[in-house]
């Protein structure tokens, strides 16, 4: 006879493994299946996030933070170091273990919170008495049933038609966090969030890197003051972006790789790189869920169909993360994991789209949450706007980074916070204010009667806030 579960949930990334910890706390019985392998063939839960996103970008982002700084900035604070090289092999070492201490710190919370773990593919088999069977392949081999499914198998990235990834010239985030020598020309296509965070890693690094994106306008779903800031910072670092391409065919040969394209004016370029990293989004994955034998509904672009509340198309059958519409972001996954465990529990669990916040970890950091001021005027939305400079922040001068600024955007009439767009030194920590404020539906005059610390970059929040009544202390 199978082993019955209450909760079964497949995929423990940051969606999956969340649900499956706060279901157990809830006191159910729950089995998380997850099939990421290490490089040893063992277990390795965390999924993209922890793998091959989120973790390892951001380790390779802080050494190579700390190799750009020790070259370029050390200098003016009186140090000086010399003779200063870049040992590779154990800067991409560290960040294998970085991301070897969070598998192995989820491999522990499964275990401190009774999860039963298999290490494998989970699929559907049928719907039965109790729930759904679900069979597991792969490193272990097993049938289990649960009453609740949560489907949590997150997204792969898009390969361009006809250029499959290889990981050696044609790289996927995969590939882009793993190239054993630092190319002298290395591609990107693709000015997202991976284009741009992984361009400034291999460019602090020592390559040449160029951008090539299809849309005329830099950014465009951020706030276009800041993307103006960004473009032109980034620009200045020695990133090389064009806009608005259209690329031809692209040739791999046996030590590069051959990109032509066509610029906005109609000029044809020939570029040829060492590597090609390949960033233009990411696509749901659903491989071996068996998703079609039980009638699970997929929309036109593969991600899993549900309603507000998580629910598929199948009874009891929840899906979260990357898999389904919204944001493709980590702590996007993990709010609608704990949501579906509440409400499996039989509570209102709730996620609240319009204060995810967004972060791009480059120098300087960008982040945001609601609205912007484009979104704000195409709608009519009557706005105040207030922005302060991290120029004229005491903590950003002693520093030694005064890039960027703070802006509020607050409604009219009543205050209330509508949008908050950072880029700067730490945009990403400063962000939580915001949300927090917004959260509770908080005036752009409450951040600016609350008391931040002196010297502190949170104080530029405290000055934008002041901006929207045009009163700012020190600016
Ligand atoms: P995933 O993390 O993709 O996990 C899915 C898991 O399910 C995987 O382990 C997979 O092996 C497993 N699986 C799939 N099918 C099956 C099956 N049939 N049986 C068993 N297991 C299965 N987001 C942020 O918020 N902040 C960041 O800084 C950030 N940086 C990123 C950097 C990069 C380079 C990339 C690629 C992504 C980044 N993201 C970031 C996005 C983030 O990684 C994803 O939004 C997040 O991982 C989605 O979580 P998930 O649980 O939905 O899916
Ligand atoms: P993205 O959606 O951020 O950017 C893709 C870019 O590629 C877009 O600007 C698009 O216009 C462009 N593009 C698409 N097709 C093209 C073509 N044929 N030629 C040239 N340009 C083309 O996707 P990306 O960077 O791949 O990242 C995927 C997702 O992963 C992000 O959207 C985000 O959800 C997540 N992520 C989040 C991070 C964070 O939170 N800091 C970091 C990295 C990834």
């Amino acid at each position: 006879m199978s082993t019955q579960f209450d909760v079964v949930v497949i995929g423990a990334g940051p969606g999956g493994y969340i649900a499956a910890i706060r279901a157990a706390q809830l006191g159910m019985s729950v089995a998380c299946i997850d099939a990421w392998q290490n490089g040893q063939g063992g277990p390795a839960p965390g999924g993209t996030c922890t793998n091959v996103g989120c973790i390892p970008s951001k380790a390779l982002l802080q050494s190579s933070e700390h190799y750009d700084q020790v070259n370029h900035h050390f200098a003016e604070h009186g140090i000086e170091v010399k003779g200063v090289s870049l040992n590779l092999e154990q800067l991409l070492g560290r960040k294998n273990s970085v991301v070897k201490q969070n598998n192995d710190g989820i491999l522990y919370l499964l275990k401190k919170n009774k999860i039963t773990f298999f290490h494998g593919k989970g699929g559907f088999t049928s719907e039965v008495e109790g729930g759904w069977a679900i069979h597991i392949s792969g490193t272990t081999t097993a049938d289990i049933v649960g009453k609740h499914v949560v489907i949590a198998t997150g997204s792969a990235a898009r390969e361009l038609p006809g250029l499959p990834f290889d990981e050696q010239q044609v790289l996927s985030n995969d590939g882009a966090l793993n190239i054993a020598i630092v190319p002298k020309k290395l591609g990107v296509i693709g000015a997202g969030v991976i284009g741009l965070e992984m361009g400034s890693v291999w460019l602090r690094l020592g390559a040449e890197v160029t951008v090539l994106e299809a849309m005329p306008e830099f950014l465009a779903a951020v706030d276009t003051q800041v993307a103006k800031e960004a473009l032109k910072i980034f620009t200045k670092q020695g990133l090389a972006i064009h806009m608005g391409i259209k690329l031809g065919e692209i040739k791999t040969g046996a030590k590069n790789i051959t990109v032509p394209y066509i610029d906005t004016a109609g000029t044809e370029h020939k570029l040829v790189f060492d590597k090609l990293i390949v960033s233009i989004g990411r696509v749901p994955y659903t491989g071996g869920l068996n998703a079609e034998a039980v009638g699970l509904q997929l929309d036109d672009r593969g991600f899993i169909v549900v309603d507000r509340e998580c629910k598929t198309n199948l009874p009891n059958v929840w899906a979260v993360g990357d898999v389904v519409r919204g944001p493709m972001l980590a702590h996007k996954a993990e709010e609608e994991g704990v949501a579906v465990a509440e409400r499996i529990d039989g509570q209102h669990g709730h996620v609240n789209f319009n204060t995810i916040p967004w972060v791009i970890y480059t120098s300087p950091e960008i982040s945001w949450v609601g609205q912007t001021e484009q979104q704000l005027k195409a709608s009519g939305h009557a706005y105040k706007a207030g922005s302060f400079p991290f120029l004229a922040n005491g903590r950003a001068r002693a520093l030694g980074d005064t890039t960027g600024f703070v802006k509020i955007l607050a409604d009219a009439v009543t205050d209330e916070v509508l949008g908050v767009h950072i880029i700067g030194p730490m945009a990403s920590e400063l962000i939580a204010e915001a949300v927090t404020i917004m959260e509770f539906k908080g005036a752009a005059e409450d951040i600016a009667r609350i008391c931040h610390a002196h010297p502190t970059l949170s104080e530029s929040m405290k000055e934008a806030a002041l901006a929207v009544d045009k009163r700012t202390l020190n600016f």
